[in-house]
């Protein structure tokens, strides 16, 4: 894989983990229901680990020469955005969609890792450092549903 490519795959995997980012902000702001304060929590947890993922990738982008975009723009074409609920939901619809979101996010990560191979095993890390601490948190979210 080419870097030029490598850093085209990183800022697409940005744009998707600052736009989970913000999806994770708006469920904590509109969770409701059973197991509240825990669920409601435990979102922003999520939305700043997310956040904390997404500067890991965007500095390997700068580092190799390109630029990372995450700009709203740019954000507004990742179909998290478009998916998203506009409205209250329950700490169950909550719990499964980013349970949902991390699963899809995990394999991502870890398929443009396997993509990366040892080409550049730097970036190969980052990216399987990121799947694999997303991974638990997904873990976390799926354990909270019993599934
Ligand atoms: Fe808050």
């Amino acid at each position: 894989m080419s870097t030029q490519n490598i850093v085209e795959q990183l800022n697409t995997e940005l744009a998707r983990t600052y736009s989970l980012s913000l999806a994770a902000k708006q469920a904590h702001w509109n969770v409701e229901g059973e197991n509240f304060m825990e669920v409601h929590e435990l979102l922003d947890k999520v939305s700043t680990q997310l956040r904390e993922v997404a500067d890991e990738l965007a500095e390997r982008v700068s580092a190799l020469g390109s630029i990372p975009i995450a700009l709203a723009a740019t954000l507004a074409g990742t179909n998290i955005s478009d998916d998203f609920p506009i409205r209250k939901i329950t700490t169950k619809e909550a719990l499964s969609l980013f349970s949902n979101y991390l699963r899809d996010e995990v394999s991502q990560l870890a398929d443009l890792a396997k993509s990366i191979g040892d080409t550049d095993l730097i970036t190969q890390d980052i990216c399987i450092e990121a799947a694999r601490s997303l991974a638990k948190t997904q873990w976390f979210l799926a354990s909270h549903l019993g599934n």
